[in-house]
């Protein structure tokens, strides 16, 4: 395993490092594995669910860079109009910006508001988004950072809802089943679509999962 970049913030401690089995970037927090950039297919499926049910992906917000594999399978479609990144981690950023991570950032459609997405959801206007995807975290139930938890309440749910326009949706990543976020979904949005994402992790089969949610007045 050889280090590319560390840092050390309030936060805890950041770390890219390129495996030397495979040859994979590694991203991780604390220690905690975070992603790598082999197995990428549940960080791309909460970008093409959101982009197959919403009406029209004018403006999306997406919660968390980490590698940029959900932002770029948005950049994919071309009626995406713009995507708003926001990320807790300036380093992460930079990472991007330096090269040291394929960056998808030089993309004109792409901005980044730096901070918890927590702010920059409550900071947006109502009604002025399509779509809001949520990969911050490795679910409800395996933090890497404890304050994250209020992201999966209805609380938050309900002001991502307020942002959203008439026939937007709200996708949700998540590294295992959770029937508390099923029921934050569906107790905001009326129904939760639970989407299992079979992925296999170094040799190892695993489950993960996306939940939506959609805005509709009807
Ligand atoms: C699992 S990665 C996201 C992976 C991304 N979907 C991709 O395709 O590469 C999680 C990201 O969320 C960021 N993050 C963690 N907590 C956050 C928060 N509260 N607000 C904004 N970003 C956060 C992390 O720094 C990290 O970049």
């Amino acid at each position: 395993m050889s280090e590319v970049a560390r840092v050390v913030s309030a936060r805890g401690e950041l770390v890219l490092r390129r495996r030397e089995d495979d040859g994979a970037l590694e991203l991780r927090v604390n220690g905690v594995f975070v992603m790598d950039d082999r197995e990428t297919s549940s960080e791309e499926l909460l970008a093409s669910a959101a982009l197959a049910s919403v009406r029209r992906p004018d403006r999306v917000l997406v919660g968390g860079l980490g590698l940029g594999y959900t932002v770029c399978a948005l950049l994919a479609d071309a009626r995406l109009g713009s995507v708003v990144v926001a990320e807790i981690e300036p380093d992460l950023v930079a990472w991007m910006r330096s090269g040291l991570v394929p960056s998808v950032l030089d993309d004109p459609r792409v901005s980044v508001s730096l901070g918890d997405v927590r702010d920059v959801v409550t900071a947006t206007p109502d009604a002025s988004l399509d779509a809001i995807l949520l990969d911050v975290d490795n679910g409800p139930d395996f933090l890497v950072y404890n304050e994250n938890s209020a992201i999966y309440s209805s609380s938050f749910l309900t002001v991502c809802r307020s942002k959203l326009r008439t026939g937007g949706v709200l996708t949700v990543w998540s590294s295992s089943a959770s029937d508390a976020l099923a029921s934050a979904v569906t107790s905001v949005f009326g129904a939760c679509q639970v989407t299992p994402v079979p992925v296999t992790l170094q040799g190892r089969d695993e489950t993960y999962y996306v939940y939506q949610g959609s805005f509709s007045t009807g």
